[in-house]
């Protein structure tokens, strides 16, 4: 088969390996891809956002499958595109993607199905917004109703915070996404990111994880697009797993199905596990970034024929194999990350570092320049490895970053913590 991916970060180049070993892939190809995954697939430029020219490059290269990593094309409607010129594409449709697309469309297909998640109001007006909130109080959580670049979620310990944020959101302060905002219930709990395979109508559970979303050690600091993740994530027993499917995933299968959007792709839902149960955060419709890294680390079965069967809605009796061992991913950073940081600067000693037994280090913003490979973007490099425990897979990750000469890069030094610390019976 010739695939292609589309993307260009650390999760892209996490598929793009997992791909490369598969024996159905004869050649892949991402766009536009970075240095990294460049050693395992044919990186061509092509604007993504552009489909008659993605359309084009698949009747050219005679693309069997194409794999959309990144949300934005998915919710513009990518696979409808594809599929309609006789491309086969992995990843939900346009009236699919809405899971992502819209919180408030989640929101509402929740509380028609009886899913678990935080109670909530939906406006399109401040005033009516500020009302709310003055009836309801703080904590509480507002939220842009659209795809916002991880930057739409205000969590509010004042009212005084909550009305900013609605404020800036009607202030076209996120532009078209604040347009409609979602303002939800506080809930407390452990955060765990949860990955379910569909084909429209069957669902299997893929493992869990979880991710550091801030950028400083102890969870510190301004939300980032992730520092680091790990998987398993020990709070998804294997009971909340199955309550997850069977409250969560499973229901909104069939919703979707019933309003004629059934869905098809990776189901990434972003879960608060409380006191009663799994309750949904929010979907995303796409693998999840950095938790995929870990993910490919601990999948042993072929990916191509689970992306293929996602797309042929034939998952009924297809199953899975993992490698018990538990995987970590730290990200390594350009100072200045989450703000503004530079381009350009010289990495070295990454071959050293993945000499290191478990060690696998994915790309996630890099090009390379002759010989050197050059820092492009803000999450630069996801440190990977897999352990008998956390513990050790964190311990390998380290050792590995170590190795890593880049004095303009950063990476948080904890990251596992509270697993690590779970495994010592702390
Ligand atoms: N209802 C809630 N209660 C507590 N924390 C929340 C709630 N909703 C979101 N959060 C926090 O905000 C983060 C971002 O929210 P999320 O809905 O996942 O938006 P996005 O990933 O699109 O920015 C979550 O990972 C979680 O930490
Ligand atoms: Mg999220």
């Amino acid at each position: 088969m010739n695939i292609l991916l589309l993307g260009a970060g650390g999760r892209e180049h996490a598929l793009a390996w997992k791909i490369a070993a598969s024996p159905l892939a004869d050649r892949l190809y991402c766009a536009p891809g970075n240095a990294g995954i460049a050693r395992e697939a044919e990186c061509v430029t092509l604007d993504i956002a552009n489909r008659a020219a993605v359309i084009e490059f698949c009747r050219a290269n005679r693309i069997d499958l194409v794999v959309v990593g990144p949300e934005a094309p998915l919710v513009a409607g990518i696979v409808d595109d594809l599929e309609a010129a006789g491309i086969k594409t992995f990843g939900p449709t346009r009236a699919a993607a809405r899971l992502e697309g819209s919180k408030g469309f989640t929101k509402d297909l929740c509380r028609a199905n009886d899913i678990p998640t935080a109670r909530y109001e939906r406006f399109d007006a401040k005033d009516a917004a500020r009302g709310y909130l003055r009836k309801v109080g703080a904590p509480i959580v507002v939220k842009a109703d659209g795809l916002a670049a991880g930057k739409g979620v205000v969590v509010a310990q004042t009212l005084a915070e909550a009305e900013a944020a609605i404020d800036m959101m009607f202030a076209g302060g996120l532009g078209a996404a604040g347009a409609e905002v979602v303002i939800e219930e506080f809930l407390v709990g452990e955060e765990a990111s949860f990955f379910a395979l569909c084909d429209g109508e069957n669902a299997i559970a893929l493992a869990s994880a979880q991710d550091h979303k801030r950028v400083g050690d102890g969870d510190t600091g301004p939300n980032t697009g992730g520092m680091g993740a790990y998987s398993p994530a020990p709070v998804m027993t294997e009971e909340m797993t199955q309550r997850t499917m069977d409250e969560i995933v499973r229901p909104t299968l069939r919703a979707m199905k019933a309003m004629g959007a059934p869905y098809k792709g990776v189901l990434f839902a972003g879960l608060m596990i409380t006191g009663d149960g799994p309750k949904l955060i929010e979907y995303n419709v796409r693998f999840g970034d950095p938790e995929t890294q870990v993910l490919m680390l601990r999948l042993m079965s072929d990916l191509v024929p689970a992306l293929i069967a996602s797309r042929d809605g034939q998952l009924k009796n297809f199953d899975l194999r993992w490698y018990s061992d538990a995987a970590l991913t730290v990200v390594m950073a350009a100072k200045g990350y989450p703000g503004d940081y530079a381009r350009g600067s010289a990495i070295e000693g990454l071959e050293s570092a993945a000499e290191i037994e478990g060690v696998e280090i994915f790309h996630a913003g890099t090009r390379s320049d002759g010989d050197r490979i050059l820092a492009n973007g803000g999450r630069v490099l996801n440190v990977s490895a897999r352990g008998k425990t956390v513990g050790e897979a964190q311990q390998r990750a380290y050792r590995a970053i170590g190795r890593i000469r880049w004095p303009d890069g950063f990476c948080r030094r904890d990251i596992g913590w509270q697993a690590v610390n779970r495994e010592r019976g702390g």
